[in-house]
């Protein structure tokens, strides 16, 4: 949860640095699984930047997130040999069935999926990786079972 004398701590622990604001983000990330959005106007206030340029800063760098994760992260390609091969209808069928958006995480907190831009696994497409891990040649199946795994 939210803990804004901790925030305060590790923006403090990190703003002195040069070009502070991203290992503020980091740090802030890496304690909370997020970058909370309170967060924010603290780390523009230490840098004396604008709300809206730390803002910027996090959603420019896609592995910042506004949210923590679900307990598991899907990251579907969404580049071209995956597109070649059906990814945006096997994605759009998911992300239904899950009733989330891209970024979103299920309701009972088992799974993110996330979009990817090529992850080197062209030659299996479509592919991605879950928690880090690479799965080739997806399909619906192959997808509804990873949803009920991150489930289990
Ligand atoms: Fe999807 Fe390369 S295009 S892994």
């Amino acid at each position: 949860g939210w803990d804004g004398a901790l925030a305060a701590e590790v923006i403090a622990a990190h703003s002195r640095l040069d070009g502070a604001c991203l290992p503020i983000l980091h740090a802030l990330q890496e304690e909370f699984g997020c970058i909370p959005p309170e967060a924010v106007p603290m780390v523009a206030e230490a840098l004396n930047i604008s709300r809206a340029e730390v803002h910027g800063v996090v959603t420019f760098y896609h592995d910042f997130r506004a949210t923590p994760p679900g307990r598991h992260v899907l990251k579907l390609c969404r580049a071209e040999a995956c597109q070649a091969m059906g990814v945006d209808r096997l994605s759009a069928g998911l992300l239904t069935r899950l009733a989330i958006d891209w970024g979103g995480t299920t309701a009972d907190g088992s799974l993110t999926v996330e979009p990817a831009f090529c992850l080197g696994l062209c030659a299996c497409a479509p592919a991605a990786l879950l928690d880090g891990d690479p799965l080739g040649r997806l399909d619906e199946a192959a997808l509804d079972e990873v949803a009920r795994e991150a489930r289990r």
